[in-house]
């Protein structure tokens, strides 16, 4: 059975495969100071216990992905991103839905993510999810000029 959600914006959500890799790092790159290359998005798609799924048009044009790993009843959240220019319309939201929806078949009772905790937009999306703060790691992330900044660890149940 084909995996499709329904998304914003004659948008929806599937599955990511193999020739979406560079696409993958572009979008990854735009939103993360240190971007993933081609070869290591390209890796996880080839990970069976990792599951990306893409936001896209109907001509398969990409808006942002998600990447979850799953092990054992845990699930990690190990990657979100939108491509700017779809930013604030939803996606982010449809995108976390539909993994969420996703792990609902797999033994997954608990999900994880770290989030810095100035990230606002990511902070309201995870929170509007049912993620609450479990924890904190300070130093957890680089930032361009040198400095760190604090990960804020947090975790929804899945039921
Ligand atoms: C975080 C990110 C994935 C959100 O995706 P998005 O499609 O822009 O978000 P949505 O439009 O679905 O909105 C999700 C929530 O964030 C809020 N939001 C979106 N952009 C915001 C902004 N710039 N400032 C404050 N809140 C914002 C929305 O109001 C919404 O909150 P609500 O559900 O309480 O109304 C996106 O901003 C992004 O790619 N950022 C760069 C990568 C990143 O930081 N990933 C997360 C790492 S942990």
């Amino acid at each position: 059975m084909r995996k499709l959600w329904l998304g914003p914006h004659g948008l929806h959500v599937e599955p990511a495969e193999p020739g979406d890799a560079e696409e993958l790092a572009r979008i990854h790159a735009q939103g993360f100071f240190r971007g993933w290359s081609r070869e290591e998005l390209a890796q996880f798609l080839e990970q069976a216990e990792c599951t990306m799924l893409v936001a896209c048009d109907a001509r398969r044009r990409l808006a942002g992905f998600i990447l979850v790993r799953l092990i054992g009843d845990e699930a990690e959240l190990l990657s979100i991103a939108v491509d700017p220019k779809w930013r604030g319309k939803r996606v982010g939201q449809a995108l976390l839905r539909a993994a969420l929806d996703d792990l609902l078949f797999s033994a997954a009772r608990r999900m994880f993510l770290e989030v810095d905790e100035r990230n606002t937009a990511a902070l309201r999306l995870y929170r509007s999810n049912g993620f609450v703060e479990v924890g904190k790691r300070k130093g957890y992330y680089p930032r361009p000029d040198g400095s760190t900044a604090t990960a804020l660890v947090m975790a929804a149940d899945l039921g």
